[in-house]
């Protein structure tokens, strides 16, 4: 058996209390936590200790693989830019997101999805991370190959999560033509003829496809076991199909009406972590604060920062008197692990994953000191 490391005269985050003392671990799980102060072990000097942060949705490694358009970066190397950048950002379980199914954007080519996991587990293998990594399929529905992208991942059992995603115009993220318009005959510099072509081959595919994708996929995924993610739902008629398909995670609602029905509904929603930072919606739907100040706010998502996942909690503890530090860092740690059935980490508890994060908070933007992931310092 390996020796216990203790740190001490720490300021914990528990699940529902923050509570000046030691934690101890051992073999990669943490064994006590005690009150008070200590002599022994490493001195947190009154510096935060978390549990390490759960990312379900990062678009990161993205930016890192294809870091201009048409650029395809090393992967190996791409995926080792975001581990890095993940894991001092203080995540120490990270969901990357892979798209399947090409959309407007022209997506990935067949198979290119399927090499960057097979990247990713080689990577994991040889010792190259630091953060645990999952997969989280992001499916565009409308689009008339996503179930051949999803068949490169039959049997990848670090599939935990997919996400049910249309991005039509009209609709869910894009409610107006006018945010569609911008969005993509703005940024392309389309003429109107050819944006209208556009619009319509999309609500083609749309109409063609959305349901019967919808449906193939929440069925193989709920015989896999995988946890199934609404997004961008936008009306109570949304919420009613996510109940149908066993969804648990409401990523990105668009409406207050959606998030409410979501979360009572006992789904988990999910906004952006950015989105707290900047204190509104890149896309100009509702603002996770919003969402938060009524209490239907239950994860947050770094999206495309890293670093707000630890920065959003912290300005939700300041600016929200009803919210306290330690349920605003559930929504960046216990909640997430639960809603992907992750029980083994979360949360500062005794028997689980000695995952933790050494924080200091100046003013503003808070300091990762030290990461440790089932016990051993990452960062
Ligand atoms: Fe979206």
């Amino acid at each position: 058996m390996s020796a216990e490391t203790v740190f001490s005269n720490a300021l914990i985050v528990l699940e529902d209390q923050l509570l000046s003392g030691s934690v101890q671990i051992r073999d990669g799980r943490i064994t006590d936590i005690s009150e008070g102060a200590s002599r022994t072990g490493e001195d947190f000097g009154g510096d935060y200790l978390i549990a390490g942060l759960v990312e379900l949705h990062t678009d990161h490694l993205e930016s890192h693989y294809s870091p201009r358009p048409g650029v395809r970066w090393n992967k190996t190397s791409a995926i080792q830019a975001h581990d890095a950048q993940v894991v001092t950002s203080g995540i120490t379980t990270v969901f990357d997101c892979l798209r399947m199914g090409s959309d407007e954007d022209g997506g990935f080519e067949l198979g290119e999805m399927r090499e960057m996991a097979d990247a990713i587990q080689a990577a994991e293998k040889e010792d190259r991370l630091r953060a645990t990594h999952l997969i989280h399929l992001r499916c565009e529905v409308a689009s008339n190959n996503v179930l051949d992208h999803f068949a490169d991942f039959e049997n990848d059992p670090h599939v935990r999560l997919v996400s049910l995603m249309d991005h039509s115009p009209g609709q869910r993220q894009f409610q107006t033509m006018e945010q569609y318009t911008l969005y993509y005959k703005t940024k392309r510099g389309l003429s109107d003829e050819a944006f209208a072509r556009f619009v319509d081959s999309r609500l083609a595919l749309s109409s063609q496809f959305s349901r019967p994708h919808r449906d193939t996929l929440a069925r193989i995924c709920a015989q896999r076991g995988i946890t199934v993610a609404s997004h961008d739902d936008a009306t109570l008629a949304h919420v009613e199909e996510a109940m149908g398909h066993g969804v648990k995670l409401a990523e990105f609602p668009t409406s207050f009406d959606a998030a409410e029905a979501s979360h009572k509904a006992g789904m988990s929603v999910l906004m952006g972590a950015p989105n707290v930072v900047r204190g509104k919606s890149h896309s100009g739907n509702i603002a996770a604060r919003d969402l938060a100040a009524r209490g239907v706010l239950d994860v947050l998502s770094s999206d495309y920062v890293p670093l707000s996942l630890l920065h959003a909690p912290f300005v939700l503890a300041d600016d929200f008197e009803d919210i306290s530090l330690p349920q605003a860092l559930a929504m960046v740690t216990s909640t997430p692990a639960r809603t992907v059935s992750l029980d083994d980490r979360g949360r500062i508890a005794a028997g689980l994953r000695a995952d933790l994060v050494r924080v200091r908070r100046q003013e503003g933007v808070p300091v990762v000191r030290s990461v440790w992931r089932e016990g051993n310092r990452v960062a």
